[in-house]
């Protein structure tokens, strides 16, 4: 992988995870912080001196808030960096220093500096949850750049025959990963805490530490 290219050149490359949807509430944010949470819990400082970053493109500040709050709280967080989303190129390519991964969370709006982004990231992580208007969302996501590097994750998936359904169209778009519904998620962010330490043994947990898994492979 790029790890390769970093031995031989000597520096390294910041790997960027692009979490993205034009719809809201579908758990972009949530799916940001976790990701971040738990990609420095299983960083190897020694391979990867460099701490996991995280941008908040999203004017309404959401990761933003849950990030001091978790870092009030305890957590060995990075300050997260609130961006607007014209400055994302020019930040990110100041932060490439200092972070091993950047993980960037998104506002549910058009943007062209996201679709930027999304030409560079080296992973896209699209949240959907299962309804039709979702869907159309989804769609709308097609029009981006870097439909190969795109993983759709279907998020408060139940076991119903709507969510089979969604799950069968995403899995011909590209790898899906699945979070289940959880009151848990609700209690983290009101306290903002992460799920997986506050029910580390939860299927909740379970899922999350999966999609971090699936995203780094
Ligand atoms: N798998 C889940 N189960 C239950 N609630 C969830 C789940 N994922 C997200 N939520 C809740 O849904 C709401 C919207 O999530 P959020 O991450 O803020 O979405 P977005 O950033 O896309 O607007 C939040 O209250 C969050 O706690
Ligand atoms: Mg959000």
């Amino acid at each position: 992988m790029m790890q390769a290219l970093e031995g031989v050149i000597g520096y390294s490359r910041m790997r960027t995870i692009l979490v993205c949807n034009y719809k809201g509430g579908v758990g972009k944010t949530t799916v940001a912080l976790h990701l971040a949470w738990l990609l420095e819990q299983a960083r190897n400082p020694k391979k990867d001196p460099l701490p996991i970053g995280a941008v908040d493109a999203d004017p309404q500040g959401s990761l933003a808030k849950w990030y001091a709050r978790a870092r009030s709280e305890g957590y060995t967080l990075p300050e997260v960096q609130l961006v607007s989303s014209w400055e994302l190129p020019s930040r990110l390519g100041k932060m490439a220093a200092s972070f091993s991964t950047l993980i960037v969370d998104t506002a549910p709006t058009f943007s062209p500096a996201v679709v930027t982004l999304a030409e560079k990231a080296d992973v896209i992580l699209v949240p959907v949850t299962p309804g039709a208007l979702e869907l159309d969302a989804v769609q709308s996501m097609r029009a981006m750049p870097g439909q190969e590097r795109m993983r759709f994750i279907l998020n408060r998936a139940d076991r119903g025959r709507a969510c089979r359904e969604v799950r069968r169209y995403l899995e011909t778009l590209g790898p899906v990963s699945e979070l289940r519904q959880y009151s848990v998620y609700r209690t983290a962010s009101l306290e903002g805490a992460v799920v997986t330490k506050l029910e580390p043994k939860s299927e909740a947990a379970v899922d999350l530490r999966r999609l971090a898994r699936e995203v780094l492979s």
